[in-house]
């Protein structure tokens, strides 16, 4: 019978739904292993994930999307590799967005991102989450009962990035339809849609080009104004491709992750209710929260680098050329880093060390954002309900009927299916409401 680690971490379902024993598995082997028959090795290692994240000289990050499993464009020669990624740049899948860059055209383009998150900005946001989560977590408490994933997750963090974005109000319903249509990314369920343009990418692309011309020819008072007129450090402007290119992205990298990561978060509040009832009973517990569901349940499983240079890493060596599959669900399981690391412990010490957001220079550009929209929602449905659970119509059995995206990306529900009780004060409100009209 075939063991645990020859099993193919991309392809096998029931990994991709439940990958935490097989990565235990591994690292009961070392915490940088190659798998039997593959050509990449797994690094499920907390130090040893940390060390690839940081070493920006050593370790490419242009197969962070196509990931380690897809074959590389060349075959690599010689102890430095570098020329050879560069050259090849375009022939790996998505080679020039933020996230697969290197270097100095990294270092341009990150610059630009940042630009958007700073706190001024995320509180404009905050306060546009804050009136959305009203309305939407409003509507459904007074209807007892949601689908948490479909219905709540996946357009909240639409319209938010929408929002943050500045995408006009009558685009907004597009880009969810486009985005709620698809499968998550990495899934196995996916299909190339590209082509057919039904992809949201295909789709939203055309309107991301719309906006920037128009908002080059006539500037106005919103972000993507700012985006169109934005100078790199050097006082040169961006082309427009790589402006489109990094609006989609954003898009794209705010969406399944901050969706699935609510959904995780419900999960743990509704499959222990005394847990549910100390962090309604104490909101200022929420971000502690996030924080612990982040390491034990990050929405973000793994991402991808590729050794440019020979180098060695957990004892092992690494020529030039060697893809490397960063099991970031791993390392933030790793005993050798937390104690309990099964566990979910609410004031875990030195929690923010985990790396769910990532490491190094391409750590999350939108964790400011993703923390506060996940914060200010999971303190509405709190604050508006006396109780939160699964619906047994759905799930008889509970915890155990959750099935999960079988993406090598991305960890999340599917469906989450939830009964609602009205907290007291709730239920007033809605009551003199109705009183009123
Ligand atoms: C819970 C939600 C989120 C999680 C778990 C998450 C996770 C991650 C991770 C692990 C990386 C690093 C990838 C790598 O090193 O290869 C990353 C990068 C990135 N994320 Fe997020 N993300 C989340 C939400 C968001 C949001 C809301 C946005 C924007 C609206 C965003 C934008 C980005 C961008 C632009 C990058 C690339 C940064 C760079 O390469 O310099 N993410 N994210």
């Amino acid at each position: 019978m075939q063991s645990l680690v020859e099993r193919d971490y991309f392809t096998d379902y029931e990994i991709l739904k439940n990958p935490y024993g097989f990565f235990n598995e591994l690292r009961a082997h070392g915490p940088v292993y190659q798998p039997p028959g593959k050509d990449y090795y797994i690094v499920t290692g907390f130090e040893e994930a940390l060390q690839v994240l940081r070493n920006h000289e050593v370790y490419s990050a242009v197969i962070a999307l196509q990931g380690a499993g897809a074959p590389l464009p060349f075959t690599p020669h010689g102890s430095d590799i570098t020329d050879q990624v560069e050259a090849h740049r375009k022939q790996f899948a998505g080679g020039d967005t933020v996230v697969n860059l290197d270097d100095e055209p990294h270092t341009r383009l990150r610059a630009l991102i940042n630009t958007l998150f700073i706190p001024s900005r995320l509180k404009e946001s905050e306060a546009f989450i804050e009136d959305y989560c009203e309305e939407m977590v409003g509507k459904a408490v007074a209807a007892g009962e949601v689908e948490m994933i479909g219905a709540i997750a996946t357009p909240f963090v639409t319209m938010v990035v929408a929002d943050l974005l500045g995408v006009p109000m009558q685009d907004r319903q597009i880009f969810m339809d486009a985005i709620s249509n698809a499968p998550p990314p990495g899934s196995l369920d996916g299909e190339d849609r590209m082509e057919t343009g039904t992809h949201p990418f295909a789709i939203m692309g055309e309107y991301f080009y719309g906006y920037m011309a128009d908002r080059r020819a006539n500037p106005q008072k919103d972000i993507l104004s700012e985006l169109a007129h934005a100078k790199f450090a050097d006082g040169s402007s961006p082309e427009v491709y790589d402006l489109v290119q990094l609006g989609m992205f954003m898009f794209g990298a705010g969406q399944d992750t901050s969706a699935k990561l609510l959904g995780n978060a419900m999960k743990f509040l509704v499959a222990d209710p005394a847990l549910q009832a100390r962090v309604r009973a104490d909101p200022k517990l929420i971000p502690a929260f996030l924080e612990e569901v982040l390491r034990i349940e990050g929405s973000t499983k793994q991402t991808a680098r590729l050794a440019r240079k020979d180098t060695e890493l957990g004892g092992v060596k690494i020529p030039a050329g060697t893809k490397l599959l960063v099991a970031l669900s791993a390392a933030n399981r790793d005993p050798a880093r937390w104690s309990d690391p099964n566990e979910l412990i609410l004031d875990r010490p030195k929690i923010k060390e985990h790396v769910g957001f990532g490491r190094g220079k391409h750590v999350c550009a939108g964790a400011p954002l993703a923390r506060v929209e996940v914060r200010v929602i999971m303190e509405k449905f709190l604050a508006h309900t006396a109780n939160i659970e699964l619906d047994p119509a759905y799930h008889p059995n509970g915890v155990a009927d959750l099935s999960y995206e079988p993406s090598f990306i991305i960890r999340g529900l599917t469906k989450m299916y939830l009964k609602l009780t009205p907290s007291p004060s709730f239920a007033d409100q809605t009551a003199q409401a109705a009183t009123v009209a």
